[in-house]
């Protein structure tokens, strides 16, 4: 057994071609909380789930931030680097295919999900960013992303989101070569059964 760095929860496939899921929570939850959503997505498939390892008084998150949307991008880095090793640790001993990882992320989870395609894209193959926001605001390199696909979904009352982040976040994508899609959601920032319905057509495509 490896020296994991991050608590998780690992389910197996049930089935040998379905989509594997890493699912990153948002600030204040943890492992458990998108195990249902996960298996909305992908009913069979293998779910890596792990928890944020940074204690914001009480709430567990992936980096730790200077303030409300202000992040520091060393510390953003580091802790995109080490859930990447983790990731990659993770998926050699549960046997899952990389080339077929794909992250769901809410919120917090989604943004360090965005900052590993962005700084490791050999880690995953797909994303599903549940009100993502722009952390880094580094263009991909070029032609990092060519074969990858990344949704964004964005809650259009959402407080915490500024509006211009999901457009220049797709375009940090794009500068990589993913194919991005951008969705709109009449929505704040809590999940909703549209983003669910989304997501799981862009899985289906
Ligand atoms: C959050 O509350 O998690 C923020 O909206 C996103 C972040 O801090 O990464």
């Amino acid at each position: 057994m490896p020296n994991f760095t991050y608590h998780h929860v690992f389910e197996p496939a049930s089935e040998p071609d379905a989509c594997p899921l890493l699912l990153l929570h948002g600030t204040g939850g943890n492992e458990h909380d998108l195990l249902r959503v996960g298996r909305m997505l992908s009913p069979t498939g293998a779910i890596l789930s792990p928890r944020g390892d940074v204690n914001e008084a009480g709430a567990l998150r992936f980096f730790a931030r200077l303030g409300e949307g202000t992040f520091d991008p060393a510390e953003v880095m580091r802790r995109t680097l080490a859930l990447a090793d983790f990731v990659q640790t993770a998926t050699r001993h549960y046997g899952i295919d990389p080339a077929r990882l794909t992250a769901v992320g809410f919120s917090n989870g989604a943004n360090i999900a965005g900052t590993m395609m962005l700084l490791r894209p050999d880690v995953l193959r797909a994303a599903i960013l549940f009100r993502p926001m722009v952390v880094l605001d580094h263009p991909a390199v070029h032609e990092s992303l060519v074969g990858r696909r990344v949704l964004l979904t964005h809650g259009t009352t959402d407080p915490l989101v500024p509006r211009d982040h999901p457009d220049r976040l797709a375009s940090l994508f794009r500068a990589g070569g993913a194919d991005v899609q951008l969705q709109m959601i009449p929505a704040s920032h809590a999940l909703t059964p549209q983003d669910i319905a989304v997501a799981e057509s862009w899985l289906a495509r």
